[in-house]
Order: structure tokens, then C-alpha cells, then sequence
């Protein structure tokens, strides 16, 4: 459904725009910031295809001024940024560092003072190297200096920030940080990597108790979730894909909203799990949803490490990325989401967008049309779901500006403004130009 540019969508839905600390900031070296573990995975040979670190990226440590005017200009009612934990705390625990934390309180109210209501994401995946050298995510601990970490930035900015995601994509951390190991930490501990999903679901639970207390409004999630689709109809895909699935979706999403594991995980997680899942289950505000194209999952060969191989669905258009198009996938995702869940709060997507490289033309344009075309569907899509009697109050694309992309290093493009990483000029693409369009007629025609 596509009712014009405003796509039908509800009055106050929120128009927004994400980003991560580690992907724009750069000046990892600056101001006390201590290492985290992407600056250790990067120094790795072979970790990020094209050898690139986010020492420099879009230097937005420096330039934030000039990326908020960029956010004004777009007209965005909010912006999801991340606060690098090890700017904060710069061994992951102890005294708060003053620099670190003067960089956020100005940011907060630059966008404050531009009309834009502050998302703040605490961990988007930059732990300080520190807490990894005593056993990251694995160790329960961490989840403890997380909270103490959320208890120092609510204190901060508990008044200002309107919406709080404590972790991004816990089942990202998880799966790919852990368990595969392409994302840093990069560990390769298969179903080893389980009681990383329940300290990422406690320090979630804890941080959600520690923000409450300081006096946070509106506190949620940003997790990601994509359909789950078996690649044929034989048995052995079907369990595959009914596996991943839970991995994938049910693993993080059933504790927060049901209290519980999905059935059979709860044994393999460490500590007093019965009493941590009252922790973990803490009533929310929002519920923050990540989506970009669904997975196909086909069963793994005899003696592979894990019983399942994830594929591209097939039949698609696919981004830069070879991410599938499919934007009927976030609305299946969302109606799936509330039938699942049916207590959910109301859903903000606090990630969506996709990958394409094109770049400035002779005349400075960067025309980006299948970037307008994907946000497009995307947004009708989510209009869909709304007409199914799904609560969705706000969209955030990702992502403001191109930026590193972990381990695809600067070969991937998600921002509606291209950024050239010799000059650092930022030039708004032709989908910039049509998001603002957007965001003006739903004001306009539901003011
Ligand atoms: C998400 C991440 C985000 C970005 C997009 C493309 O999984 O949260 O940082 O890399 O993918």
C-alpha cells in the first residue's frame, strides 16, 4: 500500500536516521579513549577485506557539528547514534572519563537544540578490549560493568536522551562475534558461544534497571530479526531453518518479552538462569527492531559444526551487499513479531537500509536511485503492517553516511550522505534529497 509520499503512515509516526560509534567516529586513539576489540580485530590480518580499520572513518569525532547540521537539514525527528563504551570507562570499568563524556553531553544538545530527539544505543559492539582480555561476553562479569556503564550515561543523560537501545543486535554479537567468529571478538565457539546471548541478555535486563533508575524515559531494544526461511520443503531443511530461527530470532526476543528461553536453551546457559530471566524480562517502552532481508536456511552437510548453512533467499533483486530486496519480509516480520509476542510494546525500526556504491557524478550528484527505491518499499511496507494492526510509531534508516562496515571495512555504502574517505567532503545523495521529501509530507499532511 502506497498512499502517496507520506505512505499512509500514522500522524507522529517518528522519521529517523542511525549510525554507531565505531563505524563514523575515528580518533580511536584521542582524548582518553581506551582499545576496544574492533581496534584489536581490525589489527588482524585478514579480518576486514580491504585491510581498513575505523581509525579515521567518517572522523565524525571531529566533524559532529557538521553532521548534525547535515541531520537538520534532512529533518529527521531523531537520530540513533552509539556512545563508545571504552571513551567512557576506558578499560570497561572504574571513574568515568571526563573527555568522553563531554563529547556525548555536547552531541545531545546540538541535537536537542535542532529539534532532534536523541536515540542512544550504549553498546554497538565496541567493548573495551580490556573486559575481552577477561573473557568478554563470556564472562558474567561484563554484564555487571555494563550496568555500571548504563548508570554513568544515564546519570548523564537521563534528562535529554528520549529514546535509550541498550545492546544493538545481541544475537549479531552472539552468532558472528562468537560463534563464527567474522565480527570481532572473532571466536569460532560454535554452541560455546551460548552464554554470551544470556550476559548480553542480563547486562540488557541490568542496564534497562540502571537507565530506570537515573530517570530514563523511554527505554527499548535494537535487535535484529529477519524471517526465517527454509530453502526447500525437505524435513531436514525445514528443522534446519526451525533451528536457526530460534537462534535468530527466539533466543534473545523470548527471554526479554516472555520470560523465558525457547524450549531446550535454558540448560545450556550458565548461572542462576530462573532467577536472571525476571532480570532480563523488564517491562520496555519500545520495542527497537533491526531489519534488512530474510535468511534462507538449508540443513549442513554430515560433520559440519553447526547442523545449519544460512543462504541469500533466492528470487530477489539483491543490494551491492547481495542482500536480497524483500521488503514483504518486514511486514511478514512484523505481523509474525505480534502474533508471537502479543504483549509486545510499540515497535520503532531503528535499523533499516541497504548497500549501494555508487558515488558523486561529474556535476557532484549521487544518484542512488534503487536506495530511494528500497527505502521506499520498505516504508510501504511498514505501512502494511501498520494496516494490519501492527503498532509501528517510528523508521530510522540506517544509515546517515557511509561508514565502515566491520568486517566489509569501506566496500559497503549505506549512507543517504557519501562520504570520501581521502577528503572526508560529505555529499548528500539524491536519497537524502527524497527522505527529506518524505518526512516534509507526512508532517504536512498529518500536522
Ligand atoms: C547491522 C548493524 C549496523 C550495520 C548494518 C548494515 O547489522 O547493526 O551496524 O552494519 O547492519
Amino acid at each position: 500500500m502506497q498512499t502517496g509520499p507520506s505512505h499512509g503512515l500514522p500522524p507522529g509516526f517518528l522519521f529517523g536516521a542511525s549510525t554507531a560509534s565505531y563505524q563514523i567516529e575515528g580518533a580511536t586513539t584521542e582524548d582518553g579513549r581506551g582499545p576496544s576489540i574492533w581496534d584489536t580485530f581490525t589489527a588482524e590480518p585478514g579480518r576486514v577485506v580491504d585491510g581498513s580499520s575505523g581509525a579515521v572513518t567518517c572522523d565524525h569525532y571531529h566533524r559532529w557539528p557538521e553532521d548534525v547540521a547535515l541531520l537538520r537539514r534532512l529533518g529527521v525527528d531523531g537520530y540513533r547514534f552509539s556512545i563508545a563504551w571504552p571513551r567512557i570507562q576506558p578499560t570497561g570499568s572504574g571513574p568515568a572519563n571526563q573527555a568522553g563524556l563531554d563529547f556525548y553531553d555536547r552531541l545531545v544538545d546540538a541535537l536537542l537544540e535542532a529539534g532532534i530527539a536523541p536515540m542512544a544505543t550504549l553498546y554497538h559492539w565496541d567493548l573495551p578490549q580490556a573486559l575481552e582480555d577477561g573473557g568478554g561476553w563470556l564472562d558474567r562479569g561484563t554484564a555487571s560493568r555494563f550496568a555500571e556503564y548504563a548508570a554513568i550515561m544515564g546519570d548523564l543523560l537521563g534528562d535529554r536522551v528520549a529514546h535509550w537501545c541498550p545492546v544493538n543486535e545481541p544475537n549479531v554479537v552472539t552468532l558472528n562475534g562468537y560463534g563464527e567468529g567474522s565480527l570481532a571478538p572473532g571466536k569460532a565457539l560454535e554452541f560455546g558461544a551460548l552464554p554470551v546471548a544470556h550476559h548480553l541478555l542480563l547486562g540488557h535486563g541490568l542496564a534497562v534497571q540502571a537507565l530506570r533508575a537515573a530517570g530514563a524515559r523511554q527505554v527499548g531494544t535494537a535487535t535484529n530479526h529477519a524471517p526465517v526461511l527454509p530453502l526447500s520443503g525437505s524435513e531436514a531443511d525445514v528443522t534446519a531453518a526451525s533451528l536457526f530461527d530460534a537462534l535468530w530470532n527466539r533466543l534473545f526476543a523470548d527471554p526479554v518479552l516472555l520470560g523465558r528461553y525457547p524450549d531446550g536453551i535454558a540448560d545450556a546457559m550458565p548461572g542462576p538462569v530462573a532467577e536472571d530471566l525476571l532480570t532480563i524480562a523488564q517491562p520496555l517502552d519500545f520495542y527497537g527492531l533491526n531489519y534488512y532481508n530474510p535468511q534462507g536456511v538449508r540443513a549442513a552437510p554430515e560433520g559440519s559444526p553447526v547442523p545449519f548453512d544460512v543462504a541469500a533467499v533466492p528470487g530477489y533483486p539483491t543490494t551491492d551487499f547481495g542482500w536480497p530486496v524483500a521488503p514483504s519480509g518486514l511486514t511478514d516480520l512484523l505481523v509474525e513479531m505480534t502474533e508471537r509476542y502479543p504483549q509486545i510494546p510499540p515497535i520503532l525500526i531503528t535499523e533499516n537500509g541497504c548497500s549501494y556504491g555508487m558515488g558523486p557524478d561529474a556535476d557532484g550528484v549521487v544518484d542512488d536511485q534503487p536506495r530511494i527505491d528500497y527505502l521506499d518499499s520498505h516504508l510501504g511496507a511498514v505501512a502494511d503492517a501498520v494496516a494490519r494492526g501492527v503498532d509501528v510509531r517510528g523508521y530510522y534508516c540506517w544509515s546517515l553516511l557511509d561508514n565502515f562496515e566491520w568486517a566489509d571495512g569501506f566496500t559497503q555504502r549505506f549512507g543517504l550522505v557519501h562520504v570520501d574517505y581521502d577528503t572526508l567532503v560529505r555529499t548528500p545523495k539524491r536519497s537524502f534529497d527524497w527522505y527529506a521529501d518524505v518526512i516534509r509530507a507526512h508532517r504536512g499532511t498529518t500536522a
